[in-house]
């Protein structure tokens, strides 16, 4: 699938997951077939103030590649600014804009999903962010709308093809509908039939079938996957292995899943340190074991590890009460 000028391999892409999608959780989904990956959301004004802890969440290398780095702002000023830094700074293969954030933090400065309340506003910043890339595709990630009442996905799909952005990704919910109830697949279909540009579907793609009805029923060109792919990024391989050949790959053992976690593990080290990675791999390690036998029993000894050794021992010991 060709977004702008990049070429990705696949159709079935890693969302962006504040809080979680750092350097391994994107190396992991990129090693197991993701087409590509994105950052967490980063603020444009932190960008151009040059936060540290903001510039640093912006860092990447080859092997999380093809990488996309998601924006958020209110000001389109700061937003092609913005743009303007991360492309000379660190080159993505793409620029996302976030226009579906409902995060109170977020929405309350005007940004995320907010910025759909004003369409002349929407276009304003997504113009300036590809007039401040330099050639670098520029994506948004929109929801439906702000409420039910207000859908604006079909009109906001419009602007950003004339204003010359590169794909649209539609997670088939409005600001209102937070995560509850189905996502409104039939969203996705009708904005596919609205504009020529690539249109991602998002939103409760959970399995292999998943990816492929919602393929077939929208039309959309790639399946974006998010909570599916906590503690579980072989679902991009099985994913693939299912759209490509319409087989299931046989289901992974528990022994192999905990194997995925331990590279995981390894992985968050190498990147923040013996003392750190452990620490931080408790949650990740907590989604690993979802619905493993005895889960609720292992997940509170997992939350206490301290070290790569303890993550290992315990592990351990559990697959040895398994046999
Ligand atoms: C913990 C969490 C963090 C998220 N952070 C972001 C984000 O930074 N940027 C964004 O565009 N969407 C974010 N989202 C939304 C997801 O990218 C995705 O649109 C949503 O989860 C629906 O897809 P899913 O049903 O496959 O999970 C987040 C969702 C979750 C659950």
């Amino acid at each position: 699938m060709n977004i702008g000028i990049l070429n990705i391999k696949g159709r079935v892409l890693c969302a962006p997951l504040a809080g979680v999608s750092n350097r391994p959780f994107r190396i992991m989904a990129i090693r197991f077939g993701a087409a590509i990956t994105f950052t967490e959301m980063i603020s444009s004004e932190g960008i151009i103030r040059n936060q540290s802890k903001t510039m640093s969440m912006m860092d990447f290398q080859l092997d999380e590649q093809p990488l996309g780095i998601q924006l958020f702002g209110s000001k389109p000023e700061s937003m092609r600014r913005a743009a303007e830094i991360v492309s000379c700074r660190n080159s993505p293969d793409l620029i996302d804009i976030n226009f579906g954030c409902p995060v109170k933090k977020v929405v309350r400065k005007n940004g995320g999903v907010a910025v759909l309340k004003d369409l002349v506003l929407t276009e304003e910043i997504m113009r300036a962010t590809v007039e401040g890339a330099n050639g670098i595709p520029v994506s948004i990630k929109i929801r439906t709308g702000w409420d039910n009442k207000t859908p604006v996905y079909l009109e906001v799909g419009r602007i950003a093809e004339k204003v010359g952005i590169a794909a649209v990704t539609l997670h088939a919910r409005s600001r209102s509908g937070g995560f509850a109830g189905a996502a409104r697949w039939e969203a996705i279909r009708e904005l596919k039939e609205e504009i020529k540009i690539p249109v991602i579907g998002n939103g409760d793609v959970r399995t292999p079938h998943d990816a492929q009805r919602m393929l077939d029923e929208t039309g959309c060109d790639a399946v974006m996957v998010g909570r599916a792919a906590l503690g579980n990024p072989t679902i991009f391989r099985d994913m693939n292995t299912f759209l490509e050949t319409g087989q299931l790959p046989s289901p992974i053992s528990v022994k192999e899943r905990l194997s995925v976690a331990r590279m995981h593990a390894e992985l968050t080290i190498a990147e923040y340190g013996s003392q750190s990675g452990p620490k931080m791999m408790r949650r990740y390690l907590g989604w690993y074991v979802k619905g493993l036998p005895g889960a609720s029993k292992l997940r509170p000894r997992l939350f206490q590890v301290e070290t790569l050794n303890d993550i290992n021992c315990v592990l351990d010991e559990y697959l040895q009460q398994l046999v």
